[in-house]
């Protein structure tokens, strides 16, 4: 059997092949299928970036009109899951409610017990289409508002919008919402990936990979970042308390939420393309608070650590300027990286091998036993 070094947090291992996307901070640049994420947020579309990761190459106009038609079709939610929402305890998390009706559904599609590529496709379309009612739904059940049936004339992220905020965005939101979607979109092997990963490596379904990669997002070293990064900015409150604020933290110890990466030492490109966005949204709004105490964090970050904003940073000022409630953030994340979670899996399904590292044993070995009575 072969043996590797332990590396903590198994950080440089590799734990496998993937064709689905390429992170390469040498060039700080990322590519899914081949394609730069700068490309594909200047000219392509989340839902395009959905098919391209599903299927491993770009669209026709055809096969990109069906599949729009296709998630369309899905988007809605059979009506136990909109009851079963009604039972959640009042002001639950929203990553809760996700996980909690991402399980639901399981037990209802159609192609529940078939664990084929085909029926795996076709599930992860499926999934990929009712994230949003999933997370719009349960989250204005739980605040005891009346739910918002989607609008088929709107795209995959403008339709949540939609269906969260009960009003349709302007075409410049929804434009970078569904840039922020594609950025999200996949990322590797990150943690919840992964975890979705070794779940199927064992032969079990797309459904329970998901659910275990909802709730490895959720916590703050990960996905959960987005929203923790948003109250970070909100305790420094302005542009004049950034640098002592931060200056103080790290005296502390603090970790500074939407800073650092394990795999980007010198900047996260999708930083730097939502960094821009960002920038130009505080103008177009008229309010550049929020990237101003962003900036400065961010200088003193560089200057003090030499530690550079991750994905997590840009998008929780973007999403807060668009008026989004902070706990709905990383379903956001959630909403978008499925997309690249089910294209995981089903690589993963389709070249499969147990996934199960050795673990290096620190304990004592060949104790003598005393039964209970003597000890
Ligand atoms: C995502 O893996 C992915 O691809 C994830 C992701 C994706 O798309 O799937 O990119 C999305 O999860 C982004 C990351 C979101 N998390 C955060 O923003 C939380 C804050 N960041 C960190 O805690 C940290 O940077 C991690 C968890 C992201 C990475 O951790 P590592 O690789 O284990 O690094 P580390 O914690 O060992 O840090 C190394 C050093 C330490 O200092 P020393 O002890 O060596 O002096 O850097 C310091 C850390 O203290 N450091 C930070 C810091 N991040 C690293 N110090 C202050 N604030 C930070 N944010």
């Amino acid at each position: 059997m072969k043996t590797a070094e332990y590396s903590p947090g198994l950080e440089g291992i590799i734990a496998g092949t993937t064709t689905i996307s390429h992170v390469n901070p040498d060039l700080c640049s990322l590519m899914y299928r081949g394609y730069d994420i700068r490309e594909l947020v200047k000219h392509s579309s989340f839902e395009e970036v959905a098919y391209l990761l599903l299927k491993g190459k770009l669209p026709t106009q055809g096969e990109y009109d069906e599949f729009c038609a296709l998630l369309k079709q899905e988007r809605d939610l059979p009506d136990v899951l909109v009851d079963a929402f009604k039972t959640f305890p009042k002001n639950s998390v929203p990553m809760d409610m996700l996980r909690t009706g991402t399980a639901l559904l399981a037990l209802h599609d159609p192609d529940k017990d078939d664990n084929s590529h085909d029926a795996n496709v076709r599930k992860a379309i499926r999934s990929i289409a009712k994230f949003p009612a999933l997370i719009a739904y349960s989250y204005r059940i739980n605040r005891g508002q009346e739910i918002v049936k989607p609008d088929n004339g709107l795209g995959h992220g403008e339709n949540f919008l939609y269906m969260l905020q009960g009003k349709k965005p302007d075409a410049y939101m929804a434009h970078v919402f569904d840039c922020s979607l594609i950025c999200y979109a996949d990322h590797g092997f990150n943690a919840s990936t992964f975890s979705s990963r070794v779940t199927v490596s064992t032969l079990s379904d797309i459904y329970s990979g998901l659910v275990a990669a909802i709730g490895t997002l959720k916590g703050p070293l990960h996905g959960g970042a987005n929203e923790e990064a948003m109250k970070m900015l909100q305790e420094v409150g302005t542009p004049e308390n950034a640098e002592a604020w931060v200056i103080d933290a790290l005296a502390t110890k603090k970790k500074i939420m939407g800073f650092g990466h394990r795999e980007y030492k010198n900047g996260d490109p999708r930083a730097f393309i939502l960094t821009e966005m960002g920038a130009e949204m505080s103008e177009k709004l008229g309010d550049t608070q929020w990237y101003k105490t962003a900036s400065i964090v961010e200088s003193v970050m560089h200057r003090e650590k030499n530690i550079v904003p991750n994905v997590d940073f840009p998008t929780s000022y973007i999403y807060y300027l668009m008026g989004l409630p902070i706990e709905i953030y990383t379903p956001i994340f959630a909403l978008a990286r499925v997309s690249g979670w089910t294209a995981h899996m089903i690589e993963q399904l389709d070249n499969n091998r147990l996934i199960r590292p050795k673990a290096l044993y620190e304990g004592p070995d060949h104790l003598d036993f005393v039964v209970r009575a003597q000890r």
